[in-house]
């Protein structure tokens, strides 16, 4: 079941009327694998900094359901935070940034089928079940519609390690060899972090060494081997295209798992900043992980300030958009261009002057946030499924009347969200609980930068 709630967004015009400051959340990305990680320990583990998104929500519906015990808190600067924000009025908030997560003792290895055709990032738990109970069962595992996004990378590594795969309507049963999953060499043709995550959990398990070629280098595969490392495992090059992990134990959980800063939160807002806002501050994020936002920005001529976990857009309310620079933009594996911003990006493009071309290389179907963008007036063309062209600057248009804007996906929902701010009008946009999925109360937040937004619930639905 999920809400069908829209979004109502006052368009501020092409103007720069927002300001203030964003704290960064943990990032989902990370989180998401640490919690499936949790299937690798004897006693319940913590998780830190978390932020409270749908997804997150989804993946404690799903360890549940194998069996974990799930909790969550909020920890005391939260409280002290929401207190402060009510007046002290006693006004209970939600917010919860804390999981304790026991999956010692789990009642089943069967995923449940709804929640693993809703999230992509469920497989991660079937390589760490496969390893420990020697079984799992699942569906092909859904999420974002962006592209065709196999599994077949993942079947491979687990045949490779000695499992044995059965299909049948849709479900794969898949079972280990006696005496378990067996270390050993693996290529990943295509980096993919999801199957980079879920190989170096599983390979935690599997008795002797295993070593992962090719992987992705994404800093939430570093972060969550760094604390699995501090538990017990040997993880090494986590972070680098080889890693190897020498398998066989259960782990401790001697420290829990704070997680990173989210970097697509935080580039979301800087371009969002960047379009929309005169004094900015992005806070509590992780400026490394981000330069190729901010190298980006910079050269298409945002003013950004770059301290050590802030960026700061000052003095950015003087430039009119129209005189940034329009940049062509290939997406990359980290730490190139972030395909997940690309949609963000374009309506960056749409305001600023010139032709730019944005060619995305990882999903092949991540353009449908265009027609929405068109019908706001924004100049963009399909090449092919692989490649548009921007010209800018346009998209200042009202919504036609009767006319409302669909969130495709996480990060084309935040995208038809900033466009919808640069638009005159008012604007209805659809399908807000896919952007529930990767941004916490992204409403609340822009109303604290000064924006008008407005949420209205729907009736519940099943998907
Ligand atoms: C992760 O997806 C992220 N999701 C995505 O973020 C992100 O867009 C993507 O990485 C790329 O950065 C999570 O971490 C939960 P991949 P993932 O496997 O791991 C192909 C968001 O908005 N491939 O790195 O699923 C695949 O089709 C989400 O937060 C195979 O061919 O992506 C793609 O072309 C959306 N076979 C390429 O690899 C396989 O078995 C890279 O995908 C696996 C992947």
């Amino acid at each position: 079941m999920f809400q069908t709630d829209s979004i109502i967004i006052k368009g501020i015009a092409g103007k720069k009327t927002l300001r203030g400051e964003v704290h960064i959340k943990g990032a989902k990305n990370a989180i998401l694998k640490a919690m499936a990680a949790s299937i690798l320990f004897d006693e319940a583990i913590k998780l830190q900094n978390i932020s409270d998104t749908a997804d997150i929500e989804s993946m404690l519906d799903l360890l549940a359901g194998l069996g974990a015990k799930v909790k969550k808190e909020r920890s005391k600067e939260v409280k002290r935070k929401d207190e402060e924000k009510d007046g002290g009025n006693g006004k209970k908030n939600d917010r919860n940034d804390k999981l304790f997560i026991d999956a010692s003792n789990l009642s089943s290895t069967d995923l449940d089928p709804d929640i693993s055709r809703s999230m992509r990032s469920s497989i991660v738990a079937t390589g760490p079940l496969l390893a420990r109970y020697g079984k799992v069962s699942f569906p092909v595992p859904g999420g974002c519609v962006i592209g065709a996004r196999p599994i077949d990378l993942f079947l491979e590594a687990y045949k490779k390690m000695g499992a044995s795969i059965v299909e049948k309507d849709g479900m794969f049963d898949i079972t280990a060899p006696k005496g378990g999953l067996k270390g050993t060499d693996i290529f990943f043709t295509i980096q993919t972090v999801t199957g980079t995550e879920t190989l170096m959990i599983t390979a935690v398990l599997a008795k002797g060494t295993t070593t992962l070629r090719n992987c992705a280098m994404e800093p939430e595969i570093q972060s969550v081997a760094e604390w699995l490392n501090a538990c017990g495992a040997k993880i090494e090059g986590a972070g680098t295209t080889t890693i190897t992990i020498h398998g066989g134990k259960l782990l401790k959980a001697k420290k829990p798992y704070t997680a990173i800063p989210d970097r697509i939160e935080a580039a979301s807002f800087l371009f969002l900043g960047a379009l929309c806002a005169d004094d900015f501050l992005v806070s509590k994020c992780e400026p490394r992980h981000l330069e190729s936002t901010t190298n980006f920005l910079s050269n298409s001529g945002v003013p950004l300030v770059i301290g050590k976990d802030f960026i700061h857009i000052k003095g950015n309310g003087k430039l009119k958009n129209y005189s940034f620079k329009s940049t062509n933009i290939r997406t990359h594996e980290y730490p190139g261009f972030v395909t997940d911003l690309q949609p963000i990006a374009a309506v960056y493009l749409s305001q600023v002057s010139g032709e730019s071309i944005i060619f995305e290389t990882i999903f092949e179907g991540r353009f449908k946030y265009v027609d929405d963008l068109n019908k706001l007036g924004a100049d963009i063309k399909i090449m092919n499924p692989r490649e548009i062209l921007v010209t800018g600057p346009t998209l200042c248009k009202a919504l036609p009347a009767g006319q409302e804007l669909t969130a495709h996906d996480i990060r084309a929902g935040f995208a038809i969200v900033l466009a919808a701010l640069c638009a005159e009008g008012n604007s209805v946009i659809k399908n807000v609980h896919l952007i529930d999925r990767g941004y916490e109360s992204l409403e609340k937040t822009l109303t604290s930068l000064g924006a008008d937004v407005r949420r209205v619930h729907g009736e519940e639905v099943t998907d």
